[in-house]
């Protein structure tokens, strides 16, 4: 039973002395407590905690033109018409684009969503030499009537 006690008050002390040594580590810090200072060192670490959160880098930009040319338009081609239509315009996609979207560096304008009738009677216009358009004369100059409407029933079907 002593041997009991003794080791019981021996850890007890042990523990005691451990304790007392952790005093010395505890700081005491006289100083009166500044509102100002505890505010503005909370409004630091505030702000350096959004800085961290914030995105490094904002969207990139992306150019009109990339978007166009990313965009792929699909036409469902359900009649024998517009399939020829298509591989017709294939020939075109170099200064009107992938969705007739129009390339200004060509000077080339939007056909996309057009009336077909209006496109038929302008590249008939540019055939029979009523409307000048150089530039187009070698890639029409061979369309059959047919072909011109055929091609105009396809450029129709862009979505403006
Ligand atoms: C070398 C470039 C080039 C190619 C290839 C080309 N075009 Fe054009 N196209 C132009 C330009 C430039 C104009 C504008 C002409 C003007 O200012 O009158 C134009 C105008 C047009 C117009 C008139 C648009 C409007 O609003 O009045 C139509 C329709 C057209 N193109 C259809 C076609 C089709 C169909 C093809 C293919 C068979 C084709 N183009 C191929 C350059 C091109």
């Amino acid at each position: 039973m002593t041997r009991l006690v003794l080791f019981i008050s021996s850890v007890a002390m042990i523990v005691v002395i451990l304790s007392l040594r952790f005093f010395h580590d505890v700081k005491v810090d006289n100083k009166l407590f500044n509102y100002d200072e505890a505010k503005n060192a909370h409004i630091q670490i505030t702000e350096g905690m959004a800085k961290n959160t914030e995105h490094k880098e904002g969207p990139e930009e992306v150019p009109e033109e990339k978007i166009e040319a990313v965009k792929e338009i699909v036409i469902v081609l359900d009649t024998p018409e517009l399939v020829k239509g298509a591989a017709i315009y294939k020939a075109c996609i170099s200064c009107h684009g992938k969705n007739a979207e129009g390339k200004k560096g060509q000077k080339a304008p939007k056909l996309a969503g057009q009336y077909d009738w209006y496109i038929e009677k302008q590249i008939s216009d540019m055939k029979n030499g009523a409307r000048i358009n150089a530039v187009m004369d070698p890639y029409i100059k061979k369309l059959s009537p047919e072909e011109i409407k055929d091609v105009a029933q396809y450029i129709a079907k862009f979505s403006w």
